[in-house]
């Protein structure tokens, strides 16, 4: 079972996603951690018996020293992926390259489109005909990170952003746990902090088609 520690500022969907598929795909969450007390998150990790632990940030000087407390603590469940899902805060370079293990974040847009905030209303501000969900390697740049998958979705004319929303966060909770699966199997490496699949550069995101994670193809 690949360990896997979660970090989440929300509700918790996807984490209640990776909960669902980890027994059977080879992983487990070992811990949930948020800098909001309050999440949902933390509640449905106490509720299912994961441990659940609020690092809040005003408790520390500085960005860098709060950083530093979260990731000792990640650290003592001896994770060997992280996986931010809707963690709402900027990590400090420094406190990343301290990270043995591969970080990994999941984003509602397909990037490079849309990193930031708002991106179900700026994909409809923008006319977009499709939206989605990515998954990418965390780096210092928010949002920034190499690619691992995207799901997409089409955009439809009568769509508004809760509905196109709810439409990108049903597919996330198939996306992300595609993803934590193909490491947990061992097929999806780091190598120089790029994605490897099968002993070969991920030279473009993986595709979440249906229920699995394919290469490159035509979209649906
Ligand atoms: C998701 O849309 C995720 O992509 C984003 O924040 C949201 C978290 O939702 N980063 P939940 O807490 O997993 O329900």
């Amino acid at each position: 079972m690949l360990r896997v520690a979660v970090l989440a500022s929300g509700r918790g969907s996807n984490l209640a996603a990776l909960q669902a598929h980890g027994a059977q795909a080879g992983f487990g969450v070992v811990g949930v951690f948020s800098d909001k007390p309050e999440a949902g998150a933390l509640q449905y990790a106490r509720d299912a018996g994961i441990h659940a632990q609020a690092v809040v940030p005003g408790h520390y000087e500085d960005r860098s020293r709060f950083d530093l407390a979260l990731f000792d603590a990640v650290m003592e469940l001896r994770p060997e992926l992280i996986v931010c899902a809707g963690y709402m805060r900027i990590i400090s370079a420094p406190a990343l390259a301290r990270i043995p293990v591969p970080m990994i974040n999941i984003h509602p847009s397909l990037l490079p489109l849309y990193p930031g905030l708002n991106t179900h209303v700026r994909a409809l501000a923008a006319g977009d005909a499709e939206h989605g969900a990515s998954v990418h390697l965390v780096t210092p740049e928010l949002d920034g990170g190499p690619l691992i998958a995207q799901a997409r979705v089409a955009v439809q004319p009568d769509d508004d952003a809760p509905r196109l929303a709810a439409r990108v966060l049903e597919r996330e909770h198939r996306l992300l746990p595609a993803c934590v699966a193909l490491f947990a199997s061992g097929r999806l490496t780091l190598h120089q902090g790029q994605p490897w699949l099968d002993g070969e550069p991920l030279t473009a995101p993986l595709q979440l088609r249906g229920e699995v994670l394919v290469q490159d193809g035509p979209v649906e």
